[in-house]
């Protein structure tokens, strides 16, 4: 198994993943500033994980934004989300990121242990969106 980044070559690999884990589909190719790890286990996506380059707009320090966090159910407890995460940390010295900010419902409990485990500590907020398309 390895962390690498993805490519287009595991567009559906990675679609049965994030369809199994969210309910989800990937449906565009990747663009500039996204970046977009997996965890591949013979040419199969078992883990996944997409960070979005954001710019604090005052401090203008670079941060990243995790989304889809997710590891296929049978190879869960195995270090995968880990692994994913030790290969984000190298990036963000890489590319002097300041600091990773994520969501996440109440309902994740184990990720929940997996953000605390990796340092990650909750911030008293509450999201807000208003769908226009
Ligand atoms: C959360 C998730 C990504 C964890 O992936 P994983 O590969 O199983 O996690 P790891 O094996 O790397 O675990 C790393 C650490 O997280 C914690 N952890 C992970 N799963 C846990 C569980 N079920 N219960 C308690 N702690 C857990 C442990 O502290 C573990 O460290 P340890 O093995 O030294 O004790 C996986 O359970 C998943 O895909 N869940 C469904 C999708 C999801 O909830 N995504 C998050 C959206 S915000």
């Amino acid at each position: 198994m390895e962390v690498v980044y993805y490519e287009d070559k595991y567009f559906d690999s990675l679609n049965c993943l994030l369809e199994e884990v969210f309910g989800v589909y990937k449906t565009y190719k990747s663009i500039s500033d996204d970046f977009e790890l997996i965890m591949v286990n013979n040419n199969e996506v078992v883990g996944y994980l997409a960070l979005n380059k954001c710019v604090d707009t005052l401090s203008g320090k670079n941060y990243f934004y995790v989304n889809y966090v997710c590891v296929k159910e049978e190879h869960r407890n195995q270090g995968i989300a880990k692994a994913l995460f030790l290969k984000v940390f190298e990036i963000c010295r890489e590319l002097d990121i300041a600091y990773l900010e994520l969501t996440s419902n109440s309902s994740r409990v184990a990720a929940h242990k997996l953000y605390e485990k990796l340092g990650f500590s909750v911030r008293e907020t509450t999201v807000f969106r208003k769908e226009l398309i």
